[in-house]
């Protein structure tokens, strides 16, 4: 076992260290000069397609989110939701709607109840997913594979960055086919994407982490963004919890003030997520905890200088498009959440009470 994580002391570690190449495996091919191309997906798949529901749970429903964002700002009606009240209250569904199912494993029960319902209600239905010949993959009409290849540690690591850079990609093709237009600046964002993999390199190789999970471990977390900061804020407190045991929160910055904030203290490190934009909102966010007392720590690109200057410490990401940003946060915060619990103790590749693929309902 000590061989097959290659050094590391954990897979989880191993895997995400491991994402410059998990990504470069999953856009390998897939970007053209001037446009995606997707395997079984050539331009005008999608043009009967008049709205996208996502279906997923844990860890992919964050990517899901991320995915139904990118489609909304690009003018194609799509909501994300948790599969298993999908299976069992599902929103209108009817043969224009496409239901994509999100899942690393394609064996996560809920989501296969989710497709199958949607399948009952005429829908056409796409899985995109790590495993070859997985059911999801199966009982859809279509497959898209993420090509992370295998991923061992139970928490999600570098399928999550997979699964975002291919839906970056199955947006452009589903905004051009639905909308009938190419998204605004799609090329400056096809440009960027395929430096992702440097992008998360150079990132992983600058990275404090390690020190910050040192200094703002605490019992309650929080971590909050905007826009498509919001899932990886999502991501980031699952991850955190998951592995450290300790409490973590994720939500939209803009939700502070209906109620969390009631929790803040000295004791609450809040991460901020920033993807570029939203400057002044998240300011004004980070300026409310600290009044409380509380430590920020901004996770942004270097460009956010007003950001940088307001928190008490940075990780800092490389600046590139606002919609990658993200991807780059989401590594930092998987080292946070990695060295805190590599700090605790804890079981990190299998916590407890928790599975890889869930399979039962
Ligand atoms: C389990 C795993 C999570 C994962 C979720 C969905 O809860 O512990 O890491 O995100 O299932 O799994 P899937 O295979 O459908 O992506």
């Amino acid at each position: 076992e000590a061989a097959e994580k290659g050094g590391y002391d954990h897979y989880m570690l191993k895997e995400i260290q491991e994402q410059p190449t998990s990504l470069r495996q999953t856009l390998e091919g897939r970007i053209r000069e001037e446009s995606v191309s997707l395997e079984s997906f050539p331009p005008g798949s999608f043009t009967d397609v008049s709205t996208v529901q996502f279906v997923a749970c844990g860890t992919s429903y964050h990517a899901g989110l991320y995915g139904s964002h990118l489609l909304s700002e690009g003018g194609v009606p799509a909501t994300t939701h948790l599969a298993s009240e999908y299976a069992v209250y599902p929103p209108p569904i009817d043969e224009d709607t496409l239901v994509i199912a999100v899942t690393q494993s394609g064996e996560t029960a809920d989501t296969l109840e989710a497709l199958r319902v949607a399948k009952e209600h005429g829908a056409r239905t796409l899985a995109i997913t790590n495993v070859v010949g997985s059911t999801a993959a199966r009982e859809s009409d279509d497959a898209l594979l993420i090509r992370a290849g295998p991923e061992i540690g139970v928490a999600a690591t570098k399928t999550f960055s997979s699964q975002v850079a291919t839906l970056l990609l199955v947006a452009n093709r589903l905004i051009e086919d639905v909308t009938g237009e190419l998204l605004d600046g799609h090329l400056d964002r096809l440009e960027s994407l395929r430096s992702l993999p440097s992008f998360v390199q150079t990132g992983l190789d600058t990275s404090q982490a390690p020190a910050v999970a040192d200094q703002y471990l605490s019992d309650g977390h929080f971590f909050i963004g905007r826009g498509n900061g919001v899932p990886v804020a999502l991501e980031a407190a699952l991850k955190f919890k998951e592995i450290t045991y300790e409490h973590a929160e994720g939500f939209p910055a803009g939700e502070l003030k209906h109620g969390p904030l009631a929790l803040v203290t000295a004791d609450t490190p809040v991460f901020v997520v920033c993807t570029g934009r939203d400057a002044s909102k998240l300011e004004s966010a980070i300026r409310e905890v600290q009044t409380r007392g509380a430590p920020v720590i901004a996770v942004a690109p270097r460009s956010m200088s007003d950001i940088i200057d307001t928190a008490d410490e940075t990780l800092t990401v490389p600046a590139t498009h606002p919609d990658l940003v993200p991807i780059l946060a989401n590594v930092q915060l998987q080292l946070v959440a990695y060295h805190a619990a590599a700090k605790l103790d804890r079981a990190i590749d299998k916590p407890r009470n928790l599975a890889k693929s869930v399979t039962v309902e």
